[in-house]
């Protein structure tokens, strides 16, 4: 069987192999934390707004570009003078970016952050007129991570989904914020709204399913309202973020650039 997502004017189709459920009458976000209940664009679930002070996303930008560069060379890769994340996927083959990609999948404690990450903490609370962090009390969620997604490799980037099916990550507002190659070609698509449907609306693939060949830890979306899922991708760029609710669908963020890689930070955010 095919599953289909319609991301702005593109169809991407993946096959799959397994099993789709839906869940019942009920609206998870009802029944838990909702961090965007202070502002003016919790019914669409996402807004873009300006990220850091310019001086501060340089430094982010810098101190993430070295721990890249470094962790490349780990991998057995090389890098030289003229590296830019943007230009990251000319500097690994498959091997390399699977092994990179292995390496920052737990991504790093907050405080390896290039700044301080209280002020990243300090812009959010400001932003949702509430308290919050990176930490997950009685977790060891403390972290942020970053997403690399080379262009035209389809397998760099999980297909839709909320991450909310994750018990662990309930209860959380997410942040994406890009430091290369992030466009209306690449950038982490969502659909609207979403977060506001029964888990009956919405139908998913069962354990074991895979999706290209593919087991994902979260299940991926297969259809919302009975159709194909009709996502979008907000158009934002270098030192700006979209602060999203992890109960809304997104994902399926491939990289149609030619040439650029896509990297973003990304980030979850807890009540204090
Ligand atoms: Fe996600």
């Amino acid at each position: 069987m095919n599953v289909s997502y319609q991301i702005d004017d593109e169809v991407i189709t993946l096959e799959l192999d397994g099993e789709v459920v839906s869940g019942a009458n009920e609206v998870l976000l009802a029944q838990d934390t909702n961090l965007m209940a202070k502002t003016d664009w919790q019914d669409k679930g996402y807004t873009v707004v300006p990220f850091l002070k310019q001086e501060d996303f340089d430094k982010v930008k810098a101190g993430i570009t070295k721990m890249i560069a470094g962790i490349i060379e780990a991998c057995g890769g090389k890098v030289d003078e003229a590296f830019t994340l943007a230009r990251y996927h000319l500097y690994v083959d498959d091997t390399v970016h699977l092994a990179v990609a292995k390496a920052i999948k737990d991504g790093w404690l907050v405080t390896e952050f290039p700044i301080d990450f209280q002020i990243v903490n300090d812009r959010m609370s400001g932003l949702l007129h509430e308290q919050v962090c990176t930490e997950l009390k009685g977790s060891q969620y403390d972290s942020f991570f970053l997403r690399i997604v080379r262009p035209k490799k389809y397998a760099d980037n999980n297909p839709p989904h909320r991450d909310v099916w994750l018990d662990r990550l309930r209860h959380a507002v997410n942040i994406y914020a890009p430091l290369s190659g992030s466009n209306k070609g690449s950038a982490l698509p969502i659909l609207p709204g979403s977060h506001l449907l029964m888990e009956s609306q919405i139908e998913r693939t069962a354990a074991g399913a895979r999706l290209n060949g593919t087991q994902y830890t979260v299940p991926c979306v297969t259809s919302v309202l009975g159709a194909i899922p009709h996502m979008t991708r907000p158009d934002l760029t270098e030192n700006e973020m979209m602060i999203f609710t992890p109960y809304m669908v997104h994902g399926g963020g491939y990289n149609l650039n030619e040439n650029e890689t896509r990297t973003s930070l990304e980030v979850r955010f807890w009540k204090v």
